[in-house]
C-alpha cells in the first residue's frame, strides 16, 4: 500500500491508474478509523480497483470552540488497520499542502447548509465542501464513499456534485454500529462510562420512530416526539435537534409524503461529546 503524502504525488498516482484502465474510488476520511471506515473501504473495492483513503484533519470544518486541536491523529495505527483490508493507497496531506500560505477560496453550498447541524456548526459544510471538492481534483476518483451517518453531509456533497457538473459518482454507505446500536464514530472515544452506557439510545429512539412509520404514522410531529420522549428517559443524552425533513433540501416536512430524513444531534451532560444518527424513513440518501 502506498503512502502518499504530497498533492502532486496524489495526482500521477491517480493519472497513472485511469492510464492503465483501472477505476479509482475515494474514501475521505480524518482517519482515528473504525469499522465503519473500513466498510465504505470495502463497497469503494466492489466497485473499482484502486482505492484511495484520504486522512486529513480538516482545519477548515472545525468552529473555534471544537475539538480540532484534541480531535485523534494516529496514522501510523490507521495505515495498518486499512492496509489489511485491501486499501491501494493512503492520501494523508499535511495542513500546509492543503492550505497553503495565501489560500483563498471556499465552496459556499446554500440553502442545505444552515439547518440541522449547519445550525450550531456555521462554516462547518463550506470546510467540507471546500476540502472535498479539493481531493475530488486531486484524487480525480470515478467513485467516492461516504457514510449515511453523516446524512446531510452527503445530501451536500450531492449537491456540490450536481451544481458544479462534476463526474464524480457518490455512494452513500450504511452506518456500522456497535453492536449495542450506538453508531461508530472517532467521537465515542470522548464518551464517559456513564455517557457510553447511555448512548445507544440514540439508536432506540430512531428504531421506534421507524417502527411508527412503518406501522403505517406519517405525521412528522408524531415521529418526532416519539424520538424526544425516549431520549428524555435518559439523563445524559441531550437532544440538540430532532428533525423530519426531505432528503434533497432538508425542508421540514409535516406529512411524510415523499422520503424523509430523520436525524437527530445530541450533547452529552459530562463530557460535552457531539452525537449524530439518522434513520431515513420511506427510501434512501
Ligand atoms: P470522518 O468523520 O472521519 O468520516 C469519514 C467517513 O466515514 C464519512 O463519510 C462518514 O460518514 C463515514 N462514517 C463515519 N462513521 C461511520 C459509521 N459508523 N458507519 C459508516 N460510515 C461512517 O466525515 C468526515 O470525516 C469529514 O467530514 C470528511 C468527509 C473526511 C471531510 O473532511
Amino acid at each position: 500500500m502506498k503512502i502518499i503524502t504530497k498533492c502532486s504525488e496524489m495526482a500521477d498516482y491517480s493519472l497513472d491508474a485511469r492510464a492503465r484502465g483501472g477505476a479509482v474510488g475515494l474514501v475521505p476520511t480524518m482517519g482515528a478509523l473504525h469499522d465503519g471506515h473500513l466498510s465504505l473501504l470495502k463497497t469503494a473495492s466492489r466497485h473499482c480497483d484502486n482505492v484511495v483513503m484520504s486522512v486529513f484533519v480538516n482545519p477548515a470544518q472545525f468552529g473555534p470552540a471544537e475539538d480540532f486541536e484534541r480531535y485523534p491523529r494516529q496514522l501510523e495505527r490507521d495505515c495498518e488497520f486499512v492496509e489489511a483490508a485491501g486499501c491501494d493507497a493512503v492520501f494523508a496531506p499535511s495542513p500546509q499542502e492543503i492550505y497553503p500560505d495565501n489560500y483563498s477560496t471556499y465552496v459556499n453550498v446554500e440553502n442545505i447548509t444552515g439547518v440541522l447541524c449547519g445550525a450550531s456548526r456555521p462554516g462547518h459544510f463550506r470546510g467540507v465542501a471546500t476540502v472535498v471538492l479539493k481531493l475530488f481534483n486531486i484524487v480525480m476518483p470515478q467513485i467516492a464513499v461516504f457514510g449515511a451517518k453523516d446524512a446531510q453531509q452527503v445530501i451536500v456533497i450531492k449537491r456540490v456534485v450536481e451544481d458544479l457538473n462534476l463526474s464524480v459518482k457518490i455512494i452513500a454507505a450504511p452506518t456500522v454500529r456497535e453492536p449495542d446500536g450506538l453508531a461508530m464514530s472517532s467521537r465515542n472515544a470522548y464518551l464517559s462510562a456513564n455517557e457510553r452506557a447511555e448512548a445507544p439510545l440514540i439508536h432506540r429512539a430512531l428504531m421506534s420512530a421507524k417502527g411508527l412509520y412503518d406501522g403505517g404514522e406519517r405525521g412528522g410531529r408524531s415521529i418526532m416526539d416519539c424520538v424526544r420522549s425516549i431520549l428524555n428517559e435518559g439523563r445524559l443524552i441531550n437532544p440538540e435537534y430532532v428533525e423530519v425533513v426531505d432528503t434533497t433540501l432538508l425542508k421540514p416536512l409535516d406529512s411524510i409524503v415523499r422520503p424523509a430524513l430523520l436525524a437527530v444531534a445530541c450533547r452529552t451532560a459530562e463530557t460535552g461529546t457531539r452525537l449524530i444518527d439518522n434513520v431515513v424513513l420511506g427510501g434512501d440518501l
